[in-house]
């Protein structure tokens, strides 16, 4: 694991828009995991100046999203398809049909979760995985447990996490109870991971992410057997490491 800790979340965002732009400079047509949460939405607002001036293309890129709210429709404001569309789709030139987001009707979900690992392995598989962390060490919606899945399934949110993310909504009753999130294989076949945390929120998270024993109790803790991460934190959550 390659750790940066830097001093602010602006320096976090900066260096988080290099690592995907040098990915996409390398390689145009890339496929990139996308991951939401308001850590890497100061990354995203890098890479549209970095589109605008004209020193990055999308047109070539294909993007997976980690993960999605079950029961928000997609135009829902808190809806991460929304998110992705405000934050960056909005803003770049990549295709519509190269745009992945974990969304379906509800009754054809299970179905749709086998589509989305399908579609992933024929796109090549991830050529670069953003992450953020939850404050449990959930990375995209896999919730600490004793047994974490493989593949893209149905996730019900672990409390810690509904707690977490009601900052976003009128009230935690508005919280979505479901999830659909990519499972830790796609995660963790990707060929490289960038994993973003900011803020002393994270910095249990993140010791125990670098540190810790590797336990499905702490996904992110698997990272450490991944041969490729770069963790970029700024200082307040690196204080525990
Ligand atoms: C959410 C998302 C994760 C995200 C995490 C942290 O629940 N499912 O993909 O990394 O929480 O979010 P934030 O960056 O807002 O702290």
């Amino acid at each position: 694991m390659r750790v940066h800790i830097v001093e602010s979340y602006e320096e976090l965002s900066t260096k988080a828009a290099s690592i995907v732009s040098s990915q996409v400079i390398l390689k145009p047509n890339s496929v990139l995991g996308l991951a939401t949460g308001s850590t890497p939405e100061g990354m995203y607002r890098n890479l549209v100046q970095l589109y605008k001036r004209d020193l990055i293309d999308f047109s070539e890129v294909i993007s997976f999203n980690l993960d999605e709210y079950i029961g928000l429709d997609a135009n829902h404001q808190q809806s991460y398809t929304s998110y992705m569309f405000n934050n960056l789709f909005n803003h770049v030139n990549f295709k519509e049909e190269h745009i992945n987001i974990p969304i379906e009707a509800e009754d054809k979900l299970q179905e749709f979760c086998l589509k989305y690992d399908k579609k992933i392995e024929r796109a090549g598989g991830i050529d670069l995985q953003v992450l953020g962390i939850g404050t449990n060490g959930h990375i995209g919606f896999n919730e600490p447990d004793n047994k974490l899945k493989t593949g893209t399934h149905i996730v019900d949110l672990a409390e810690e996490t509904i707690e977490a993310n009601s900052r976003f909504f009128n009230s935690k009753e508005e919280v979505p109870k479901q999830a659909v999130s990519m499972g830790m294989s796609s995660i963790m076949g990707s060929k490289k991971i960038l994993l973003l945390a900011s803020g002393e929120n994270k910095a249990e998270a993140i010791k125990n992410t670098i540190n810790g024993k590797i336990t499905t109790e702490v996904p992110s803790s698997l990272l450490q057997l991944h041969p490729d991460v770069t963790i970029v934190v700024d200082k307040a959550a690196a204080k525990l490491i």
